[in-house]
Parts: C-alpha cells; sequence; structure tokens
C-alpha cells in the first residue's frame, strides 16, 4: 500500500491546510496543531514533502524507535537553496555536515556524544554556576544602560543572546581562542538556522550563505588549533580516535563544534525569550520569578511543554513502517511536532493553561526523548534559571515596550519572539545591582 493509500479517507478530508512558514502559524500554531492531531496526526505536507507528526504517543514512538527511524535528514535544508547560495559555501568548502551528532545514527555517534555528555555533565554545569551567574550580571550590565540611554532593550537580540553564546564559548573553552566578538558569533548561527529552517528569496539566500560561509571557515581555524586547554572541547576531540585509531577529520571535527555552537546557544536564547515574554504578558507571573530560582525552573518547564524553542525535528524512514494509522514508505520524512505534542491534551490535561505547578515530572518533549536526547538540558536550564531570576529581580518593573504581539520567527524547526522590546517605567529601582 502507498503511503497516501494509507491515510483513511475522512481523515484525508478533514485535513488542515498548513504553512509552516506563515506569519500566522508562527504567532499562533495551536489550533492548527489541534486539528492536525484530531483530523491527521501523521499529516503530508505538499509544500515541504514533510510528513507532520502531531501527537504526542507518535512521536515519542519516533523518537524511542532509533532503527526505523533514523536522524540521516536532520540538517538538510527544508527548502532547496538556490545555486547562488550554494556556491559561496562551496567556495570556502562547505557541502555539508558529515554525521556528528544531530545527524548521526552511525556507529561513530556513541563516541562523539560521550565527548559531550563529559563536557556538560551535571558536575561540569555545577561548577560552570558561577561563571553563568557572573556573565549574567555583567549582560544584565549592558541591559540597564541600553533601558536608561535609549528607554528599551531587545531582549531577544541582547541580554538574553549574548548570555547563552559566552557561556558557551566558556564551557567548550573557547573564550581566549575564539578571535571573533559574540555578537558576530552569535549572527553567524542565526544566519545558519535562517538559511536551513528557513524560506528565503534569493538575495538574502545570499546575504545568509555569506555568514554561514564565514562561519564555517572560523570553525575550521577552530579546528586546527593545536594548544587548546586539556579540558576544552577542541582537545578532547583531538584526542579522539576513530575506530581504526586514526583521528577524527578536520571536517567531523568541525561538525561537532558547530551542532553545539548553534544547538548551544540559539534555542537557549529562545527558551529565554519565549519564557520572559510569557512572564511579561502575564504580569503576574514576573515578580514570581525575583530572585527565585526554583520558581524560575517551574516556569522554564511549562515553557518547554508549551512553546518549545526547537519546536519541530525530523527523521527519516529507514523501512517501510505504520504510525498513527498511516503507512509510510522507507525513506519518508517525518516533522516530529514536538510543540503540538506538549499541547496534546491525551498528555496534559489543560495544555492551552502555563501552570508552573503542574507535576508532568518533566514529561515534555523539549529535550527530546532516547538516543538524542538533549545533552545540553542541564546547562540551559541552569541558564535560563539564573536568567530569568535574576532579571526579574533587577528590573522588577519591566515591560513589554508595546502593546502589540511581538513577531515570531518563521522557521520550520524554531519558534520564539525575533524581537521582544522590553521597557522599564521605574529605572531607578534598579540602581543598586549595578556592578560596574
Ligand atoms: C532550551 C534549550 C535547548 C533545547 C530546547 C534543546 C532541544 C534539543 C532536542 C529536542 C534535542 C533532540 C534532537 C533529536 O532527537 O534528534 C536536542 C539534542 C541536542 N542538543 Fe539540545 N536543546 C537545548 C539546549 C542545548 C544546549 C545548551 C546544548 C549544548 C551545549 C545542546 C546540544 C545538543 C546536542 C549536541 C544534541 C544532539 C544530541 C545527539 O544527537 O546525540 N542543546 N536538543
Amino acid at each position: 500500500m502507498t503511503a497516501e493509500a494509507g491515510a483513511p479517507a475522512l481523515v484525508r478530508a478533514a485535513a488542515p491546510e498548513v504553512d509552516l512558514f506563515a506569519e500566522e502559524f508562527a504567532a499562533d500554531p495551536f489550533p492548527v496543531f489541534a486539528r492536525l492531531r484530531d483530523t491527521a496526526p501523521v499529516h503530508h505536507d505538499p509544500a515541504t514533502g514533510l510528513w507532520l507528526v502531531s501527537r504526542d504517543e507518535d512521536v515519542r514512538r519516533v523518537l524511542l524507535d532509533t532503527v526505523t527511524y533514523r536522524n540521516d535528514n536532520t540538517l538538510r535544508s527544508v527548502v532547496p537553496l538556490r545555486l547562488p547560495a550554494l556556491r559561496i559555501m562551496d567556495r570556502v568548502g562547505f557541502k555539508t555536515l558529515p554525521p556528528a551528532l544531530f545527524n548521526n545514527s552511525g556507529d561513530s555517534h556513541p563516541a562523539l556524544r560521550a565527548i559531550v555528555l563529559r563536557l556538560l555533565s551535571a558536575q561540569q554545569v555545577r561548577l560552570a554556576t558561577p561563571r553563568i551567574e557572573r556573565i549574567t550580571a555583567e549582560e544584565l550590565d549592558v541591559m540597564a544602560a541600553d533601558l536608561r540611554t535609549t528607554g528599551r532593550h531587545d531582549l531577544a537580540r541582547g541580554a538574553a543572546r549574548t548570555v547563552p553564546v559566552r557561556v558557551m564559548l566558556d564551557l567548550l573553552g573557547l573564550t581566549g581562542l575564539a578571535r571573533v566578538d559574540v555578537h558576530t558569533v552569535a549572527d553567524w548561527t542565526d544566519a545558519f538556522i535562517t538559511l536551513f529552517w528557513g524560506r528565503t528569496e534569493k538575495d538574502r539566500q545570499r546575504e545568509l550563505a555569506h555568514q554561514v560561509a564565514a562561519f564555517y571557515t572560523w570553525l575550521c581555524e577552530l579546528a586546527e588549533i593545536r594548544d587548546a586547554p586539556e579540558d576544552s572541547l577542541l582537545a578532547a576531540l583531538a584526542r579522539q580516535r576513530t575506530p581504526d585509531g586514526g583521528p577524527l577529520s578536520r571536517e567531523v571535527a568541525v561538525a561537532v563544534c558547530s551542532n553545539l555552537l548553534v544547538a548551544g546557544h540559539v534555542t537557549t536564547t529562545q527558551m529565554i525569550t519565549t519564557a520572559a515574554h510569557r512572564a511579561l504578558e502575564s504580569r503576574v507571573h514576573w515578580p514570581e520569578l525575583a530572585g527565585d530560582p526554583t520558581a524560575a525552573g517551574r516556569w522554564l518547564e511549562e515553557i518547554l511543554r508549551r512553546e518549545p524553542s526547537l519546536t519541530a525535528w525530523r527523521r527519516v524512514t529507514s523501512r517501510e513502517t505504520r504510525l498513527g494509522g498511516i503507512d509510510l514508505p522507507a525513506g519518508a520524512e517525518l516533522l516530529l511536532m514536538l510543540s503540538s505534542a506538549g499541547n496534546d491534551p491525551e498528555a496534559h490535561p489543560a495544555p492551552e493553561r502555563l501552570c508552573p505547578m503542574r507535576d508532568a515530572g518533566h514529561r515534555h518533549l523539549g529535550f527530546g526523548l532516547g538516543r538524542h536526547r538533549c545533552p545540553g538540558a542541564e546547562l540551559a536550564r541552569v541558564e535560563g534559571r539564573v536568567f530569568l531570576s535574576a532579571c526579574a529581580d533587577r528590573f522588577p518593573g519591566l515591560r513589554p515596550a508595546s502593546p502589540e504581539p511581538p513577531p515570531f520567527l518563521r522557521l520550520v524547526s524554531f519558534r520564539a519572539p525575533a524581537r521582544l522590546d522590553v521597557a522599564d517605567p521605574h529605572p531607578h529601582r534598579e540602581g543598586h545591582h549595578e556592578t560596574r
């Protein structure tokens, strides 16, 4: 039976129209998620060729079955890139990233994942926490100065972005080696996700491709460094041996670094931005977070359930299989809608309510599940807790700068406010916290 023939007629008749790049979908995807779950839980989207998997139960099944559902397709551009953009990246030798972590269902995955798990272990994160607190305090100083001088601050491109980039460079032992500023790294990684997970016009693609090419060139230079500190990512990659005893290829080292830099900052920035946006919007929750990392942690879990930053992720079937009542051929490309799963009433009663006391035992899929579950989850949680509790403590009167809802990113796998302008009508109240 073909995949299409496998879809029951009634289900197909009621299937909603979905435009994964639409402004309305980015701003409010929840009605579409509900219709998909109710009428077409495994739905073929002709625009992208992806099968949209929207029920919690099905998403879990896929994540746990790494034989039938491989991750080889996760880093392919969602929309085919045009020749001029491809040529720009080709010129610096960037064709594709070889299997590393996100796109690796093969035998080399466990050893590479073990390096990352060591670097990001709970103990390493605990040791790094004072540094995360210091970086956060310094970036909140910058935010305070911005609020004083311009009357507003864009959290999405300001403090919520610079903190995760600095923390990532610090944890990977790259701070002294990076030789580029934090905003450049952030711009490169933003360009990377926009090019590969967005739908962009030719000229914009070219612009983004130049940034991605610069990012790749910088990563290649990093991978050549031989005197990195003993406990850094670069030293661990240099020590790593392949099964035949040889060193890792430069391409694989570059792929691991890029996986970590992109995944490590983009998703954390977006989680903090969404969490701040919803807490400020409600007015009730912002003061509750002030100086209370535990309350901030509970708020973050709800955000990770309802509006996770990695909103959907891909898999590809290695053989014919059946999912959610639909027969899928081998090679079917799936989009696992983690955000829809987090709003599935079968798994989370009254999902539309953000309840920080909801005791789901972290049952949401915001960090994935199984073999590829996020190794940076603990780090992201600590960064989010430190940031939100410190920011709400320091700026108790912070408000959205405009009554209009912020614009959201229009990308297939990432979701958060693209801009989040905030203002502080009572700036004098935060003065005593300043450290410089
Ligand atoms: C709020 C922040 C974050 C979110 C929402 C998030 C989400 C996820 C999810 C859903 C996966 C599973 C992907 C899959 O099943 O294929 C994943 C994997 C991964 N994440 Fe995160 N992540 C976050 C932060 C981080 C951080 C801070 C790092 C690194 C420092 C990181 C590094 C990775 C890596 C390397 C993988 C691939 C693991 C593998 O395939 O074995 N993430 N992340």
